[in-house]
């Protein structure tokens, strides 16, 4: 019998991707998701993707009784949480709509599962907890702490995990450090569909690709790096869903819990991607030098031994697979 894992915000850019790795493994899936940034017709590619129809649950992970039934009707052996807001700059002007929608949103969602007597959950956290890390790569022991209310909420979030696990030995949590998830599914039909103007660097030069967007604004090119521009270690968005599955097998089988790093231990800077990029759409992309934006780090990229060693997690495909998978989905998708 296929084990259940119930996606939350699974119709999102990274939820739709776990949504295809679980199910080529052998997983059985359905997803809740209030599509707050994410489109509704996401599931019929899924469909397409996977050939199987799709059980997806219009709904917010802060409304308990519609969790209860869910867990009610479905067996669920485990959860992936991804519900929760994730736009550095936007948390800076909508503190308490992020505090509500990612710290309050997991308590709901662990109160559930535990009148449900579901103990496993992989949850989506981020390299933003480091910070600007005083060491490079930086490892999963490294200092945290935040700089903006985003971060805090993913903080907050890791810390509640780690009060409850120490002290219910029911709860088995995989904790997933992302660094910049960025590409798309090979066949085109599923990426990164911002609602409205892109805060992250590539769904943005995607847009300049597309000539939805006039040129890329460079946020600073003063940091002390090579190029001075920032570096980011860009994971390609089917490793990372792939790391997911790695992580739920390794939880669902030895019930210990973990705390990893899923990036690809490489950093490249914006003009590094901006060149990968032109070589995926075959042009040329203009842009502009503009001042730094609040919040940014100059350098972060991740340590990758301890996925390697507790998941047998690598990342395998590199930048160039990145863009060409994310220009693949853009130009589909303005075709469609
Ligand atoms: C990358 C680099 C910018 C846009 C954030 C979150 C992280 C994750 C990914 C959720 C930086 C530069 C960007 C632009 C630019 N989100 N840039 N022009 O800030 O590293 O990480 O998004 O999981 O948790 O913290 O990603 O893509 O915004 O920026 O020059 O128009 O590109 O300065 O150096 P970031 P990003």
């Amino acid at each position: 019998m296929a084990h259940k894992v119930l996606l939350t915000g699974g119709a999102g850019f990274i939820g739709s991707h776990t949504y295809v790795a679980l199910k080529n493994a052998g997983y059985d899936a359905i997803i809740v998701d209030n599509f707050s940034n994410a489109r509704r017709d996401v599931t019929d590619r899924l469909e397409i993707i996977t050939g199987a129809p799709v059980e997806c649950i219009e709904g917010d992970v802060l409304d308990g009784v519609l969790l209860d039934r869910i867990f009610a009707e479905h067996t669920i052996d485990a959860v992936i949480h991804y519900a929760a807001l994730k736009a550095v700059g936007e948390s800076m002007g909508k503190p308490l709509d992020y505090l509500n929608t990612n710290i309050a949103g997991l308590y709901s969602l662990l109160d559930a599962m535990q009148r449900a007597d579901v103990f496993t959950l992989v949850f989506s956290s981020s390299a933003t907890v480091y910070g600007q890390p005083d060491h490079l790569p930086v490892d999963e022991a490294a200092p945290r702490g935040f700089n903006n209310p985003y971060g805090y909420t993913k903080l907050v979030c890791e810390q509640s995990l780690e009060q409850i696990s120490a002290a219910d030995d029911r709860w088995a949590f995989g904790v997933l450090r992302y660094f910049n998830p960025v590409g798309a599914h090979e066949t085109g039909l599923i990426g990164e569909d911002p609602n409205d103007i892109p805060n992250n660097l590539v769904p943005y030069i995607a847009k300049v690709a597309t000539g939805e967007q006039d040129q890329l604004s460079v946020w600073g090119d003063d940091y002390d790096t090579p190029d001075g521009t920032g570096i980011r270690d860009y994971i390609h968005v089917t490793d990372l869903a792939r790391g997911h599955v790695q992580s739920l097998d390794a939880l669902l089988k030895s019930r210990q819990g973990h705390v990893v790093n899923l990036g690809t231990g490489t950093g490249y800077s914006v003009l590094e991607v901006v060149k990968a990029y032109e070589r995926a759409a075959g042009r040329a992309l203009p842009y502009r030098i503009a001042p730094r934006r609040p919040g940014d780090v100059a350098c972060v990229y991740g340590d990758t031994k301890l996925a390697r060693e507790l998941l047998g997690f690598e990342a395998e495909l590199g930048l160039d697979d990145m863009c060409a998978s994310s220009w693949n989905w853009v130009s589909r998708r303005k075709n469609t």
